[in-house]
């Protein structure tokens, strides 16, 4: 399984490819801002990505709606559209 460390609090989770880093974080009671429940509509849900992002998803139209072209400086992801690539890696983000 892949793992992914939620920082500022160091919860230590494991996912499997195909879940976002809202359901990993949502299943291991990591507070994540919602309003939309990871419909990828309400935005609340960024998080900005340390390490790992080659085992992400790349990042999409409905995200890019949100965050703009910057990730390259921000390093934001939207947690509900993130997802794992595979079932191996390490991700490490940053919860605001
Ligand atoms: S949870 Fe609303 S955009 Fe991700």
């Amino acid at each position: 399984m892949a793992q992914v460390t939620f920082q500022p609090g160091g919860v230590v989770a494991r996912g499997v490819s195909g879940e976002s880093l809202f359901e990993i974080g949502r299943r291991n009671g990591v507070p994540i801002s919602t309003s939309c429940a990871g419909k990828a509509s309400c935005g609340l849900c960024r998080v900005v990505i340390r390490a790992g992002e080659e085992f992400l998803t790349a990042m999409g139209p409905l995200e890019r709606r949100h965050l703009g072209n910057v990730y390259f400086i921000t390093k934001q992801r939207l947690s509900c559209q993130a997802r794992l690539v595979a079932d191996e890696g390490d991700v490490t983000i940053e919860v605001p």
